[in-house]
């Protein structure tokens, strides 16, 4: 048996090797590394996959977020509203262009926002709800979309997370997470469900006026070589890695299906144990599993857990191991230790396992094995 990872890379890319290398090499052999042909093909098939009219690439999911607030015009004492049980990027975003981040609470279940507590957290300043896929599934989008409408807010979706998963409205209407509200944003970090080989992300809007702002913010505030029509940023997709993402892309349905195949593996063992809880669903939503994250049933019992593991050579991961409202670079907002109680609990209870596309049934009956033992 192959020694166990938390994210396979290496594996995965062998299935593969003829095909990126390939594309690798025609990328070379054109050498136009700014801007090639690759990362316009990529952009128009991802485009495709998820049936939105505009893709618009950029370097980093973190650029996507930056790009797609930036677009907004918001004023600058605008408040957004975001999970504290999340990664940092659309805090970090959000605050770093001045605006300030309004925290709520998680459903202990989904790990994704709790709905039910974004009305209290809006005031006149509030201009936008950030919509987090945490781990691979679609928060509430029909609540939150409701929301918004009713206060005139705008929505980003962060897809970083869950690219390629569904989600059907109670109108019984499907899209893809990333395509529901005005603006979504995803990374194509190597971990990720669509990884690259370094870094990239892009966005995705069917509005057109949208779109080309984005493209323009993007593009160091140009559409005009050397003529700055707004204030911008230089954030390109690599040519190389839009390459190797667009032989990746044909694989993401197989790619989900082997992660929710493990997921299964591991629903199935735990399901009835008295010490973890398996990751509860969103009915609306399918879960493409970019983490296969438990809930222990007390603090000591995580790290019991994870010793375990640690012990078989299995590794695992705390996604997140503090809520971004207790962090010391968010302080200054004024938030305290017990402001939400479920960020901090999952905080320390949460742990993942190994989840990627290369595992086998032997490895996960060890995991498995290696956690119950
Ligand atoms: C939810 C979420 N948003 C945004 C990002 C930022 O993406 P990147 O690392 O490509 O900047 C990540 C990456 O981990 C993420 O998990």
């Amino acid at each position: 048996m192959n020694s166990i990872q938390m994210v396979d890379l290496f594996s995965q890319y062998q299935h593969i090797k003829g095909e990126v290398d390939a594309a690798i090499a025609g990328v070379i052999e054109k050498s136009a590394f700014i801007n090639g042909y690759a990362v316009k093909n990529f952009s128009d098939n991802l485009a495709k996959f998820v049936q939105a009219k505009h893709v618009i690439p950029c370097a980093n999911g973190t650029d996507a977020l930056q790009i797609a607030f930036s677009a907004l015009d918001l004023p600058k004492d605008a408040e957004f509203i975001v999970p504290s049980f999340n990664y940092v990027a659309a805090v970090e975003v959000g605050a770093f262009l001045g605006y300030k981040p309004v925290f709520v609470d998680s459903l202990a279940g989904t790990y994704n926002v709790d709905v039910s507590k974004i009305e209290q957290a809006i005031s006149p300043k509030t201009k936008v709800i950030v919509a987090v896929h945490l781990f691979g599934q679609c928060a509430d989008m029909d609540k939150i979309m409701e929301i918004a409408t009713k206060h005139n807010l705008y929505v980003i979706e962060d897809n970083a997370q869950a690219i390629g998963a569904t989600y059907t409205s109670g109108s019984g209407i499907t899209k893809f997470a990333g395509t529901i509200a005005p603006i979504g944003t995803t990374s194509f970090f190597p971990s990720k469900n669509l990884g690259c080989m370094g870094d990239g992300g892009a966005i995705f809007t069917d509005n057109d006026q949208l779109a080309a702002k984005m493209r323009c913010i993007a593009n160091h505030g140009q559409e005009v070589k050397y003529t700055y029509k707004m204030v911008g940023i230089n954030s390109r997709l690599d040519t190389l890695q839009a390459a190797i993402l667009d032989v990746k892309l044909k694989y993401l349905h197989q790619y989900i299906a082997a992660r929710q195949k493990a997921a299964a593996f591991y629903d199935k063992a735990l399901v009835n144990h008295p010490d973890f809880t398996i990751p509860e669903r969103n009915p609306q939503s399918t879960h493409v599993f970019h983490q296969y994250t438990l809930q222990a049933s007390s603090p000591a019992k995580r790290e019991e857990a994870i010793k375990k593991l640690a012990a078989c050579q299995v590794p695992s991961m705390i996604y997140y191991p503090s809520p971004l409202h207790l962090q010391e670079a968010y302080r200054h907002f004024g938030y305290q230790k017990g402001d939400f109680p479920v960020a901090e609990a999952l905080c320390s209870t949460v742990f993942s396992l190994p989840m990627h596309t290369e595992l086998t049934d032997e490895q996960l009956q060890y995991i498995i094995d290696s956690l119950l033992k």
